[in-house]
């Protein structure tokens, strides 16, 4: 059964955790996936799964995103996530990096048109297929099914299972479940 947001954003946050743990538990997953720009989402899911038996990582913007060197995730909650057990995974965004700068020049990218036509069935579920591509080249999570979880530019409000694939193997990767999404965004 998927869960229906009316609306896209981060008072959905809660009701995401709850269906993660549910799907967790239910479906022997072992690997969770989530977005968090400044790591309140990220430290919402490390609480929460603390005594759970997961892998959880937590996959950031790349540094520079807004502005070369810096980073919107302060390094004390980097810390306080490495403490909870989480992996926090700072890299190459891959439906941004070279296609950005390409975008800027040429406004147009091969990155963009599938971050774009992803965005058909919500900002989240693009984020989801992103961090979960990103994860899986950083090797913190191995190619089989997880749970990823990611929101519209804060908090969450997207959960799915996806078979994790590597980039460069993108279209092996499978959305095979969708668990919670905004109906409207
Ligand atoms: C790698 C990455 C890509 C993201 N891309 C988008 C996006 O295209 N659109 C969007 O609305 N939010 C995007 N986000 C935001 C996330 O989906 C999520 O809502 C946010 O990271 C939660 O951050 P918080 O912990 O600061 O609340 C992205 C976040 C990350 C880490």
């Amino acid at each position: 059964m998927t869960v229906y947001f009316p609306k896209p954003g981060p008072e959905n946050t809660e009701a995401c955790i709850e269906v993660a743990l549910k799907a967790l538990k239910e479906k022997d997953i072992q690997h969770l996936v989530v977005a968090s720009t400044y790591g309140d989402t990220g430290l919402k899911f490390a609480r929460a799964l603390k005594d759970e038996k997961v892998n959880l990582v937590v996959v950031t913007h790349n540094y520079g995103f807004r502005e070369p060197g810096l980073i919107e995730m302060k390094e004390e909650i980097r810390k306080e996530l490495q403490e909870l057990g989480a992996k926090v995974y700072t890299g190459t965004m891959v439906f941004r990096g070279v296609g950005s700068a390409i975008r800027a020049s040429f406004h147009y990218s091969e990155e963009t048109l599938i971050a774009q036509t992803l965005r058909i069935f919500g900002q989240g579920l693009k984020v989801c297929v992103e961090i979960t591509l990103m994860a899986c080249d950083a090797g913190l999570i191995p190619p089989e099914d997880v749970i990823a979880v990611a929101g519209t530019v804060r908090g969450a409000d997207t959960v799915a299972i996806i078979k994790a694939m590597p980039s460069n193997m993108f279209f092996n990767l499978k959305v095979r479940e969708i668990l919670a999404k905004p109906r409207d965004w």
